[in-house]
């Protein structure tokens, strides 16, 4: 079902786990499967310095979040929150049509996560 990009990064995820002492946390779940993501990001001067995931979640969930969670390293805040779960879905060279879905985890998790990042800098 899925191809051998998808397969590689699921078989070898980078960023698992949680990082102490997170600037931001974001922890979403996906309604039509129950699964749960939460993304941990390091910031400094807005911009994103390390990210890490975790996921209860499948193969599709964990290829998106370890593609994404990529990506956003070393970019500002703002530009991280331009990475759709379209842009990721294409860099892993597409996901079946019914997992599109998984890959909406990571692109949530990641906005909360500078929310929660915002939210405690403004407070
Ligand atoms: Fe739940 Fe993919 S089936 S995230």
């Amino acid at each position: 079902m899925y191809n051998e990009k998808v397969m590689d990064v699921f078989k070898n995820p980078k960023n698992v786990g949680e990082i102490e002492n997170a600037d931001g946390v974001g922890t979403v779940g996906n309604a039509s499967c129950g699964d749960i993501m939460q993304i941990s990001l390091k910031i400094e001067n807005d911009v994103i310095v390390d990210a890490k995931f975790k996921t209860f979640g499948c193969a599709a969930a964990i290829a998106t979040s370890s593609t994404a969670t990529e990506m956003i390293k070393g970019m500002t805040i703002k530009e991280a929150l331009e990475v759709t779960n379209k842009k990721v879905v294409e860099c892993l060279g597409g996901l079946p049509a019914q997992k599109i879905h998984c890959s909406v985890l990571a692109e949530e998790a990641i906005k909360k996560a500078i929310d929660d990042y915002l939210a405690k800098k403004n407070a």
